[in-house]
């Protein structure tokens, strides 16, 4: 073994009833790097995490795992273990207590304790000394209901580094982060790397491996295709290792003709509680366009589209047209009844029930077109299903499991098949390829073209701005919960939708 491995996957092989998850996955991680784990949704990666983590104990998984030169064997219920050990991991998904401190959250089940006690004001000066090790931006008395995301992402790093880490594991850390919080992520990683920290960083986010990665691996089907060092690879080398063919565009063609206006908001204001968080929204929507809507975190994006969809804020003025008719909506239900769907940004809280089978999660809010007489007309149901799965490639062994043992992206997926089949007028998609691998993107927005060309007006927020610049034909900025200009594509590039999404227009 090379001297500074720290790390070294031998012929890991892992396998879930009727899903081989890893086979034969073998390459090393050199000390002080941060090493780029690279793959479509379901390739395998978190799997792999959480079998170096103790998650998956040894015993449930084949092949080796050698650590600072001796086999790894992490017992059940062993992320403690992991810890002990000095590997620390941030999944993909936040397990903080809203509830609770930052200090509480970081030191939670090892309190310091004295005297039968816990010593508060030594949890929180020990919290302190680490937040300031690392350079994480936080106070250790916040309560982690009241960050924002960026900063409950820096307090799971912290929880993760609380105990003299050697190894730190982020499994796709940006996912949900606004561009300036993800670069002060990239700020602490380096902070980290300088400290002589390995990190293993996941992201299906291409430019952050070119930023942040020494190496890189790649997964495909639960196999190693490639370790190389970053500087050797190019981006579109990337992908095609990835995806394992190669991909000339990242946006496909299209031929659509928008037509008629069918959605029109007018001076839209609305309040939440207390707070009015429209101030001012204007726009139409025509028949067959799909509409971009850009600004940044806080400006009202996702605010606007779930009070559209009669959810989140109460419309205290204005007005809202559907074809030409002023209409009221209430509640989703009655959005719905006007031809609106949403598919959310937040797939574990609005879009799924995880414990459910992929079928039922599709089709539960479809169960009118399936009902016949009587009973539900289960056929029609499983193969509608099917078609949508296939048409998505939903990486799953069939339609009957849970949606919690799909992938992150891949759940995704079950999220905008659920609502395809609703059939909708409007469209409405909140960040719909968070989470989604590139070739899986591609599919996403050739769907959304096929929708568009069958005349479905289609609401597209997203963070990306080479997204909004690849798939609109007009984009709507917002800044601070009001319309800010309403550009053509010809017009919108990266300059313009910044000024104005910056209020400087
Ligand atoms: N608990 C589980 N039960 C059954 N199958 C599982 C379970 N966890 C993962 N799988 C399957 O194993 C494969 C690998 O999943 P994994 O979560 O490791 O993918 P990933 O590379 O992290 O994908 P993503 O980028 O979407 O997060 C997938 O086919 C997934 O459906
Ligand atoms: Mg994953």
């Amino acid at each position: 073994m090379n001297d500074d491995t720290i790390l070294e996957f031998q012929n890991v092989s892992k396998v879930f009833p009727g899903v081989k998850a890893l086979s034969d996955v073998s390459f090393r991680i050199q000390r002080g790097t941060i090493h780029g784990l690279c793959g479509e949704n379901g390739a395998g990666k978190s799997t792999l995490m959480k079998i170096l983590s103790g998650v998956y104990p040894h015993g449930t998984y084949d092949g080796r795992i050698i650590y600072n030169g001796q086999e790894l064997k992490l017992h059940g219920g062993a992320i403690r273990q992991a810890a002990e050990q000095g590997i620390a991991i941030v999944y993909q998904e936040l397990t903080l207590i809203p509830n609770m401190t930052v200090g509480e959250n970081v030191f939670l089940g090892r309190e310091p304790v004295e005297r039968g006690a816990i010593n508060w004001d030594r949890l929180y000066s020990d919290t302190q000394l680490i937040l300031k090790r690392y350079g994480l931006d936080l106070h250790p008395q916040d309560v982690v209901k009241d960050l924002g995301v960026g900063k409950m992402q820096m307090t799971e790093i912290a929880k993760a580094l609380s105990e003299d880490a050697k190894v730190l594991i982020l499994d796709e850390p940006t996912s949900a982060l606004s561009e300036i919080e993800i670069n002060k992520l990239m700020d602490i990683l380096r902070t980290l790397k300088s400290l002589g920290m390995t990190c293993i960083y996941i992201t299906h986010k291409m430019s952050e491996f070119f930023e942040i990665t020494d190496t890189i691996t790649v997964l495909r089907d639960g196999k190693v295709v490639t370790t190389q060092p970053t500087k050797d690879i190019t981006p579109e080398k990337l992908v095609s290792y990835m995806v394992g063919r190669e991909m000339k565009e990242r946006f496909p063609k299209s031929n659509r003709r928008p037509g008629e206006v069918i959605l029109e908001v007018k001076d839209l204001h609305a309040v939440r509680g207390e707070r009015e968080v429209l101030k001012g929204v204007s726009f139409d929507l025509r028949r067959g366009e799909i509409l971009g809507i850009a600004g940044l975190m806080g400006s009202g994006r996702t605010e606007l589209v779930m009070t559209l969809f009669g959810e989140f804020a109460r419309i205290t003025r204005g007005s809202v047209l559907v074809e030409g008719r002023e209409v009221r909506i209430t509640d989703s239900h009655s959005a719905m009844e006007h031809g609106i769907s949403l598919v959310p940004e937040d797939r574990k809280r609005h879009g799924l029930v995880l414990g459910q089978s992929i079928l039922n999660n599709i089709s539960l809010p479809n169960l009118d077109r399936f009902a016949g007489f009587m009973r539900i007309n289960r056929n029609a149901e499983v193969k509608e299903s099917l078609r949508m799965m296939k048409e998505l490639a939903i990486k799953a062994p069939n339609l009957y499991v849970p949606a919690e043992s799909l992938s992150g992206g891949n759940q995704q997926k079950v999220v905008i098949a659920k609502w395809l089949m609703s059939k909708p007028k409007i469209l409405i998609m909140d960040d719909p390829t968070r989470g989604v691998d590139v070739g899986a993107k591609y599919e996403i927005y050739k769907l959304m073209n096929d929708l568009a060309e069958n005349g479905i007006a289609i609401i597209m927020i997203s963070s990306e701005l080479e997204e909004v610049l690849g798939m609109s034909d007009r984009v709507l900025v917002m800044w601070q919960g009001k319309s800010n200009g309403l550009l053509p594509i010809q017009e919108a590039t990266q300059e313009s939708i910044m000024h104005r999404a910056a209020g400087l227009m």
